[in-house]
């Protein structure tokens, strides 16, 4: 059956073993402090479970700089460690996605060393060299005001190498067919570890045409087929979600009009417009990126995130939209990076008020696709901005009181925890708020067990209702019979809506409100009225609760 696809109606988490528990004391993360949080985040409902790079790496890109792709850095543990981990995700009905950065090596890499170093070397041509400085050189740089350039000399090789990235990545050649078989093994070697897939990195660059001479780059889209086909060949349930800032009319490209390329996609279209309709209590841009990326094939899906572990990049909005998220949520210049984004966390950006964390993480769980919620988001973690670049935001789990928020027993962790203000780990941390009805990760967990609950927000079709308040978003998932209806008031007044259900069958049908006890009749002409709070929202199901019984099988 269709709806056996597990990521369509999955809740994945991201997860940085460095940065999550220290089992050795050593003050770095590692697998078996890893292996031992599995049941929280059992316990919180997650269904995957993302997991950025850990393979051996010089760690000058938070590991996104791999030395080895077969193996586990010395610092997290080993291959055993690894599998026993992605073990214990199965035994606990988890699966485990993992990080395929294979657009660019570390310049550490023997791959890269050999290369620079045997012009004869097999590996020689695995990356991609100029004589000549490109006139190109200084432009298509991904962190302004970091990276000076895209091509950098090396004196070894005596040439330059082409680094979509910071000069110690140098890219991989791609269009190598070597390179491409490779990039199947590194996939085969993980799959039969126990990993269901891939987060693919940098998806754009790994399939552009790399080179001096070229001019205008041509993607090469059929090399997603390529990496699909192995892996439904390998594993019929693995999948690659791409991390692909793209336009929306280039997506059917990467998902292939049959859904014969990638299966997962981030929506970074919808990201920045969610931001903008947050700062600006608007929600017609949001609108119009859902419209903007809605057509896809039935078995792909957009991954629906608020931050990650990078910058907010908002490169794409207009240059007031921007300014207004910037004043919004990161007026200072320090909390802005690369011309473009913001490299704070969501709680501090949003003051740590509850109404707004929660109608954020609401609009994220029913936004059209699968939710990717970043560690630290369910307790409301804060970020430290003494740290260099998108560093502020990937500081230690906050587990307990304990010192270093129970992260590590050494009192030289990896990354500082953060230990004052109101975002410190006396105030914000997974211990004290198990023991709170009302705490932000009971309520989260409450949350996901209900959206878990509703598969019509992976699987069907959405669209919106009219309120003639810009500042309430109201829509409406159908799938298999059964329809859904999310309200949410993006503004800090409180609203008063009156709409209509969009099919005609449901006229005069109740909103049953799926998380408190006020539900919704009818009035006379068959609309519904609704006063929602300063920042509130409703989640509602069409009719009855009878709708496991109405729901169609197909
Ligand atoms: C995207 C990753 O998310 C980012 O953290 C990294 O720096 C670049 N790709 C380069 O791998
Ligand atoms: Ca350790």
């Amino acid at each position: 059956m269709i709806n056996d696809l597990w990521y369509k109606n999955a809740i994945i988490y991201c997860v940085s073993v460095g940065t999550f528990m220290d089992a050795n004391g050593d003050g770095i993360g590692d697998f078996k402090g890893l292996m031992r949080r599995l049941d929280y985040l059992q316990g919180l409902g997650v269904t995957a479970v993302w997991l950025m790079p850990f393979q051996p790496s010089p760690h000058k890109d938070d590991g996104y700089d791999v030395a080895d792709y077969y193996g586990v850095d010395s610092r997290y543990g080993d291959l055993g460690d690894f599998v026993e981990f992605t073990h214990g995700c199965e035994q606990r009905g988890m699966r485990v996605l993992i990080d395929l950065v294979v657009n660019h090596t570390s310049n550490q890499h023997p791959w890269f060393k050999e290369a620079r170093h045997y012009p004869n070397s097999k590996y020689r041509d695995w990356y991609v060299w100029s004589k000549k400085k490109p006139k190109s050189a200084n432009t298509g740089v991904v962190f302004p005001g970091v990276q000076k350039s895209t091509w950098s000399y090396d004196d070894v090789a005596r040439a330059y190498y082409f680094h979509r990235f910071y000069d110690f990545q140098p890219d991989l050649n791609t269009a190598n067919p070597d390179v491409q078989a490779e990039i199947l093994k590194i996939m085969g070697f993980w799959l039969q570890l126990g990993v269901s897939g891939f987060r693919m990195d940098a998806v754009p660059f790994v399939i552009s045409q790399k080179g001096a001479k070229v001019r205008n780059p041509v993607e090469d889209y059929d090399m997603l087929r390529t990496f699909s086909q192995f892996l439904t060949w390998r594993e019929g349930e693995a999948i690659i979600l791409a991390e692909a800032n793209v336009l929306p009319d280039t997506d059917m490209k990467y998902f292939g009009t049959a859904g014969e390329r990638l299966q997962m996609m981030f929506n970074f279209e919808v990201n920045q417009h969610l931001f903008y309709a947050m700062a600006s209590s608007d929600s017609r841009t949001l609108i119009k990126a859902m419209q903007a990326t809605k057509r896809r094939p039935l078995t792909a899906q957009w991954g629906q995130f608020l931050r990650n572990h990078d910058e907010l990049d908002l490169g794409r909005l207009e240059k007031q939209q921007r300014q207004t998220v910037f004043s919004a949520f990161g007026p200072e210049p320090d909390m802005q990076l690369y011309q473009r984004g913001i490299r704070r966390r969501l709680a501090p950006m949003l003051q740590g008020d509850r109404r707004r964390l929660e109608l954020a993480y609401s609009l994220m769980l029913t936004l059209p696709g699968t939710p990717v919620i970043r560690y630290g988001d369910e307790i409301g973690m804060g970020d430290d901005l003494s740290l260099p670049e998108r560093n502020c935001a990937r500081t230690p789990m906050q587990w307990s009181t304990e010192p270093n928020g129970g992260f590590t027993k050494s009192d030289k962790p990896v990354s500082p925890v953060i230990h004052d203000g109101a975002y410190g780990y006396p105030h914000v941390n997974v211990a004290d708020q198990r023991r709170d009805p009302n705490s932000l990760l009971n309520w989260m967990e409450r949350m996901i067990r209900m959206r878990k609950e509703v598969p019509e927000i992976g699987w069907g079709d959405f669209s919106f209702l009219t309120t003639r308040r810009p500042e309430v978003l109201a829509m409406q998932y159908c799938w298999r019979n059964n329809a859904v209806l999310f309200l949410h008031n993006l503004g800090s007044e409180p609203r008063e809506v009156h709409f209509q259900l969009n099919e005609a069958a449901e006229k005069g049908c109740a909103l049953v409100n799926l998380l408190s006890n006020d539900h919704s009749q009818p009035e006379r002409n068959d609309k519904h009225g609704v006063v929602l709070e300063p920042y509130g929202y409703r989640w509602y199901r069409v009719c009855g609760l009878d709708y496991l019984l109405k729901r169609s099988a197909s």
